[in-house]
């Protein structure tokens, strides 16, 4: 069997550092290591619409935001298949079909849908003042079972948020299978193996990245912005004088350095630990970490080396998305072309789920027998 991954993001903002950890550097490893023979990455601005039909502008905006970012992180054109969701209308087919097979009390239960709900201030039983669901909001975890299958990914990388979608693609994907005919592929998901990387928390310590609450670092921003965020990073509370024991655990500044830190930057950056008053020399995370726990390590230190950490990926990410900024048409060429590819390749998709279904009348051959079909039943 082939191996494919099917991935993307919603277009409702540029991507940042939770992002990039938790998914965006698995795909470009996963591209670069050539063991996948096709990889798809949709801009999923038809899932954005589903909560943001009043904002199309926002979300048209933003697809060629994510396209840059995605292509200065490493998303390589060549290698991978950049497209639009709304542009494979096939997706949409395949999302009326598989409606048929999910309850209303299934959706009910994800918990990806509940937990966006409350965040929306959606009422959840309509009796409230708040605004209704959206059928097609509710409805997205099928039309993402639909993204998932119409390119038959085996592999889907994502952040665990995405977790219960794939569950719902499993039952999905066996339901169809059990009902039709084995056609459809069972996906599974790849989940980021470093915990810091899971969910990366916001630079307020708050559980996660998220534009709304404005504790993002953004792939896109300049250094020096990067600087003045890091140093308003939340670390440890009690850790009031330098000589002060620290705490690693919940520390952002860790937990970052967790997600980003790589072992030849502890040479390349030594001196982010020479003071005036004090110098350390670290070899090893762990050993920052040691020397943290037993005081004498100042928040400003660790805040100077995650600074350079930082900088040290997303300073090549800035380049390459300054060269893009000057070549727009050449972004928009790479989704447009994209956007065919993945047509055709759902299109084969949802050929096979018509014929599995017996809804493929005009297929070639498929008249014929229809009608002979036909014509005996009513020759009798
Ligand atoms: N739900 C994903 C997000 O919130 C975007 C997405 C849409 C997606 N369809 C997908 C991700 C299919 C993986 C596979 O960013």
């Amino acid at each position: 069997m082939e191996k494919i991954i099917l991935t993307g993001d919603r277009p409702t903002g540029r991507l940042h550092i939770g992002h990039y950890v938790g998914s965006l550097r698995r795909r470009v490893e996963l591209q670069n290591s050539g063991q996948f023979d096709k990889i798809f990455i949709m801009i999923a601005d038809a899932q954005a619409l589903t909560d943001n039909a009043d904002n199309p502008e926002k979300v048209r905006q933003n697809i060629l935001e994510v396209a840059m970012d995605y292509i200065s992180a490493g998303l390589d054109p060549e290698k991978s298949v950049l497209f639009i969701q709304s542009q494979v209308s096939e997706l949409t087919e395949l999302t009326f079909f598989y409606e048929n097979l999910v309850t209303v009390q299934r959706l009910q239960r994800n918990p990806t849908v509940k937990q966006e709900m409350l965040l929306r201030g959606y009422s959840d039983d309509g009796t409230d003042n708040k605004a209704g669901i959206p059928v097609g909001f509710f409805c997205y975890p099928i039309s993402q079972a639909a993204d998932i299958t119409a390119f038959k990914a085996t592999v889907v990388p994502v952040g665990e948020d995405q977790e219960p979608m794939l569950e719902q693609t499993r039952e999905i994907v066996r339901k169809f299978n059990a009902t039709y005919g084995e056609t459809l592929v069972e996906p599974a998901i790849m989940l980021p193996d470093n915990a810091a990387c899971l969910r990366l928390p916001g630079t307020d310590g708050k559980a996660k990245m998220s534009k709304s609450l404005g504790n993002c670092i953004y792939l896109s921003d300049p250094a020096d912005v990067v600087w003045d965020k890091v140093k308003g990073m939340y670390t440890d509370p009690q850790h009031l004088q330098v000589s002060d024991p620290g705490h690693v655990e919940g520390n952002t500044v860790f937990t970052y350095l967790d997600a980003f830190c790589k072992p030849e930057h502890f040479e390349k950056f030594r001196d982010c630990f020479v003071g005036k008053k004090v110098s350390f020399t670290f070899n090893s995370l762990d050993e920052v970490k040691d020397q943290y726990r037993k005081g004498g390590l100042g928040d400003m230190m660790i805040k100077k080396f995650l600074n350079e950490v930082l900088n040290d990926t997303l300073e090549p990410i800035r380049q390459r998305r300054h060269q893009l900024e000057q070549n727009i048409p050449y972004v928009y060429e790479v989704l447009r072309k994209g956007s065919e590819v993945a047509r055709a390749a759902a299109a084969e998709t949802l050929a096979d789920v018509k014929r599995a279904m017996k809804i493929n009348y005009f297929d070639p051959g498929v008249l014929d027998q229809l009608i002979a079909e036909q014509s005996e039943k009513y020759a009798k």
